[in-house]
């Protein structure tokens, strides 16, 4: 499966995603800028992928850093983390990634600060050989939920290229693949930058998925028909009360299945979820420019010049829209997934 990002010999390698599937471009990046640019134009996008991105900025950025103390490293750091959370605000993924690197600087604080360079490069990788397992986890306790013959709605990409690898919406559904049952995956195309068109259609087609590719509009007519039997897509945070954010125009297939009672699965890996915040109306949602609405691939022009635009990225899936949440950790209701705060929790009482 292709890679999104990799580190190799002390450089990150980007996949550019932004010029998919029309080319295939790598970039090299040497310094935790060129992460955060990538990250802010959508060479790389996907929440678990810009995580992973932030933790490899990370990494890179300590390179850079001279300092002779614990104290002087950890205070060369404050511009690397918060240029890599400023990039984009509603994935909850940088967050995660900086307060997990944070809490190791932490835990190895008694190391030299040559060590700890060394080590979070070390780190980085975990994360990102993590995030991998953390997929395989999602798709073996998703697969229940496709049958034989099945077809799947996804909205915008929640494969391979928005993670470490894998995916979290597509891995039940290579696993269900991998389990011997057909399955036919539906891409909405994913207006306004296209990822379901672009990215999953193309990733799934290398991977020998069968897929067809519809209009945004086209969801609710084929459901009607009875051509769709179960959704599934990603979520860049999804919080306390079971609400999902995820890309814009999630909500509306959401709404359209519980009309169809087509069941509406969300994959969100527990580096998704947002437990510090109790519902979906607090998740800030991205804004991004009017060129990507009034503009094909920042070049064909498809609107009046100087029309009024709003392009919001994401919306928030109310949880009574949604049948269960998909994590590493098993499927939920999402009126249980606050339980997963508890460390006493006997999963098995919950898990669908
Ligand atoms: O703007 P993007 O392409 O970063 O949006 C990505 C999505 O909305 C994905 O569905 C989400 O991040 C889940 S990825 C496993």
């Amino acid at each position: 499966m292709v890679k999104a990002i990799e580190w190799k010999d002390g450089k990150v390698i980007m996949l550019d995603q932004s010029k998919l599937p029309i080319e295939v471009q790598y970039i090299e990046c040497t310094n935790y800028e060129i992460i955060a640019e990538g990250i802010r134009k959508l060479w790389i996008r996907g929440a678990p992928a810009i995580g992973i991105a932030a933790a490899m900025g990370i990494a890179l950025g300590v390179q850079d850093i001279k300092a002779k103390s614990y104290k002087e490293l950890i205070k060369g750091l404050d511009p690397v983390f918060n240029t890599l959370l400023l990039t984009r605000p509603t994935a909850v993924n940088i967050k995660w990634a900086v307060e997990r690197i944070k809490k190791f600087l932490r835990d190895n604080k008694n190391e030299s600060v040559q060590r700890l360079k060394e080590l979070l490069i070390e780190e980085a990788q975990k994360i990102h050989k993590e995030d991998i397992e953390v997929n395989k986890a999602i798709g073996r306790w998703g697969s229940q939920f496709i049958k034989d013959g099945d077809t799947v709605l996804t909205h915008c990409n929640a494969g391979s290229l928005a993670t470490g690898g894998y995916g979290t919406a597509t891995a039940p559904i290579l696993v269900a693949m991998e389990q011997g049952k057909k399955i036919q995956v539906i891409a909405d195309e994913t207006r306004p930058v296209l990822q379901g068109a672009r990215l999953t259609a193309w990733e799934l087609m290398q991977a020998g998925v069968p897929v067809t590719l519809i209009t945004d509009n086209s969801a609710g007519a084929l459901m009607k028909k009875g051509e769709i039997d179960l959704a599934i897509v990603g979520t860049d945070r999804t919080v306390r009360n079971g609400d999902v954010a995820n890309k814009i125009g999630t909500y509306s297939v959401a709404v359209l299945c519980k009309e169809h009672k087509i069941p509406f699965y969300v994959a969100a890996p527990m580096s998704s979820i947002d437990f510090s915040i109790p519902k979906g109306d607090r998740i800030p949602i991205e804004e991004r420019s009017a060129e990507e609405v009034t503009h094909v691939f920042n070049k064909c022009q498809i609107a009046p010049d100087g029309v009024r635009v709003r392009n919001m990225a994401f919306d928030v899936t109310p949880a009574k829209y949604i049948t269960a949440i998909i994590t590493e950790r098993g499927a939920f209701r999402p009126k249980d997934l606050r339980k997963l705060m508890k460390k006493d929790i006997n999963l098995d009482e919950i898990r669908l």
